[in-house]
């Protein structure tokens, strides 16, 4: 949740901001802002409510702002509405501090009343609060601005932060500091940057240096300077990133969330290629099969799209691997967590890797000296890092909010280790499922999917364009799917959406049913088809308009929408694609921005 970018020693350093946060606009979008100086006593503070375009545009209507070195940010309002004087970068009284934020901090209104009294703050900000105090201990107390700022940091608590900061009398030089919130430097050739995700970058350099919680860092032009929070040098390598800057481009597709439906495809025939040997032996870490296999029950943490993908995968831990498998939803573990097994083996679902909420329990996990696996589509991410093992998803950049590819990553790489899990422990489940076969089947039926394009159109159009509210339905991995779609519906279109276990309706939602209250069924369990046909009749004797998503092996006449067939505990993956096209329709049709649903952020980084 918000998204930081910085430059030191480039020309062009306007444009890098902008662009950056142009890339970083996903991470939050309500107003933006950057602070570029020059070095020869000129500098340019310019903020805007609303989108980058609309910095953008007030960058060109303020006359000559130039520089060498800057920062900028793209909120993600937690303090204060959305408004000019809320935007970022905050500036101290005396107008020679400037800061930019993403994160909480906690004990700002106690810092106020201790240290600040007398001031008048111009903003409703928790990091006005930051920079003030930055400026009074370097003018009031003599601190060097460095001390000043490692002191203001020695003060924050438990808080979250990111924070890029900036003297006007020191004015070549960027001082970062993070705790839990994302931050990366980016080696430059005669210049250096810094951004909460190094997509922002890519044009600018490949080779990133990762920050970790509680360090400060002093970057100019040709010198990065890291220290650790007693003040001792620390020295870190590079790393390389490998994504080629055009990945995270949309092309010639209106929007995000269609091009990374689209991708869905290949991303099943990449994990495939990477995961899998021509003969479908799975390829995975030794030592992460046997910590796993030394565990006596699973526990998956996750939030949002990437919990309901837990709830797939458990089933296939439990069905190909004979493993017990528990699904958590990270916030709330985080603070209530459950009697656990002896053995247990954490596995944590983020498409980011910084999840706030996911994050939290992983610290938590690891003070308790358990393992853990961080399945995630970013390397280098804070949970990737943070967990004993990672598994990447390789699903490219995901930039729309509602996230697509990579629930869909999660599944097939779960059925993956599932299955690689299930061999290893001779299980005969395991040994029968041919989990390359049943990629390659999948792939080919979302494809097919993705090419009914119009019929999705059509259908979101007479169904859901003007309903208030949806329900999806159904039993077991189909109930699961429910969760997803009804979120995917509610996040991008507004309507008010649930997925309900279907035989629950009874129980007390059927209530909720009015002549044309759509409501869709998923039907791929054999097992519960019949049961989940008669909930439907259910509701549509009261009114209800019902659609059915079923596949082709449990189809009939009426049916809405036929999915091609698949082994039954992969079906997740093909019935989930008619909720995320029907929820885009319904959104575009809406003529709302499907990318950047309002209140929202991709990259959820504060709990
Ligand atoms: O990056 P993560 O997978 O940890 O993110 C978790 C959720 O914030 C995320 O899945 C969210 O629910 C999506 N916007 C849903 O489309």
């Amino acid at each position: 949740m918000c998204g930081i970018v910085g430059v030191t020693g480039n020309d062009s350093a306007v444009s890098i901001l902008l662009n950056g946060l142009q890339r970083l606009e996903y991470r939050g979008y309500d107003s933006a802002g950057i602070y570029v100086n020059d070095q020869n006593g000129e500098d340019y503070l310019v903020k805007e409510k609303g989108r980058i375009d609309d910095l953008r545009k007030e960058v060109s209507a303020t006359a000559n702002v130039h520089g060498t070195t800057g920062i900028g940010h793209t909120r993600w309002a937690t303090h204060g509405e959305p408004s000019v004087a809320n935007a970022h970068p905050q500036v101290s009284a005396d107008g020679r501090f400037y800061l930019v934020h993403n994160g909480v901090i906690e004990n700002f209104q106690d810092l106020k009343n201790d240290y600040l009294s007398d001031v008048e703050f111009t903003s409703q900000t928790d990091t006005e609060v930051i920079v003030q105090l930055v400026d009074r201990f370097v003018t009031k107390e003599g601190l060097d601005t460095l001390a000043a700022f490692r002191k203001t940091l020695s003060l924050l608590g438990h808080s979250s932060y990111g924070f890029l900061l900036m003297d006007k009398e020191d004015p070549d030089t960027l001082y970062v500091a993070k705790n839990k919130s994302p931050l990366l430097i980016g080696v430059g050739d005669g210049f250096n940057v810094v951004c909460s995700d190094s997509l922002a970058m890519l044009d600018q350099t490949k080779d990133f240096l990762e920050l970790h919680d509680g360090e400060i860092v002093v970057v100019k032009p040709d010198e990065i300077k890291i220290t650790n929070q007693a003040g001792e040098a620390v020295q870190r390598d590079t790393f390389h990133v490998d994504i080629d800057a055009a990945q995270a481009d949309k092309g010639t597709y209106p929007f995000y969330m269609l091009k990374e439906i689209d991708e869905q495809p290949n991303v099943m025939r990449k994990l495939s290629q990477v995961y899998l040997n021509d003969d479908g032996t799975p390829v995975i870490n030794a030592d992460l099969l046997d910590a796993i296999k030394s565990a006596d029950r699973l526990y998956i943490v996750a939030a949002g799209t990437s919990y309901h993908a837990g709830l797939v995968g458990a089933k296939l831990f439990e069905s190909l691997a004979g493993v017990p498998t528990e699904v958590h939803v990270s916030s709330e573990f985080a603070y209530n967590q459950p009697l656990l097994s002896k053995k247990p083996f954490f596995i944590f679902l983020t498409q980011s890797g910084e999840t706030a909420d996911s994050r939290e329990v992983l610290l938590n996990v690891n003070e308790q000296k358990f393992p853990s696996l961080t399945i995630t589509n970013v390397p280098n991410s804070t949970l990737s890092r943070e967990a004993t093992y990672t598994l990447l998803l390789h699903a490219g950049p995901e930039i729309a909010v509602a996230s697509t590819k990579a629930y869909t990553a999660q599944i097939a790489l779960q059925a993956i280790l599932a299955k690689a899990l299930g061999e290893a422990d001779d299980q005969a489940a395991a040994k029968d499922f041919d989990v390359k076969q049943q990629l390659a089947l999948v792939a080919n039926g979302m494809q097919a999917l993705v090419d009914e394009k119009a019929t999705f159109d059509k259908l979101a159009k007479s169904a859901l364009l003007h309903t208030p509210n949806a329900f999806y339905i159904g039993r077991g991995l189909d109930y699961a799917v429910s969760l997803e779609t009804a979120l995917k519906l509610k996040e991008i279109s507004y309507v008010q959406a649930e997925g309900f276990a279907s035989g629950e309706l009874k129980h007390g939602t059927i209530a909720l049913i009015e002549k044309d209250t759509p409501v869709i069924g998923i039907i791929t369990q054999q097992k519960t088809a019949g049961l989940t046909r008669s909930n439907l009749q259910e509701v549509a004797a009261r009114g209800a308009k019902t659609i059915t998503i079923v596949t082709d092996a449990l189809a009939k006449p009426d049916d809405t929408i036929v999915l091609p067939t698949v082994d039954e505990r992969m079906t997740a993956l093909l019935s989930v694609v008619p909720g995320q096209l029907l929820a885009y329709y319904t959104s575009l049709n809406k003529g709302l921005d499907v990318d950047k649903p309002r209140n929202l952020a991709k990259s959820v980084t504060v709990e």
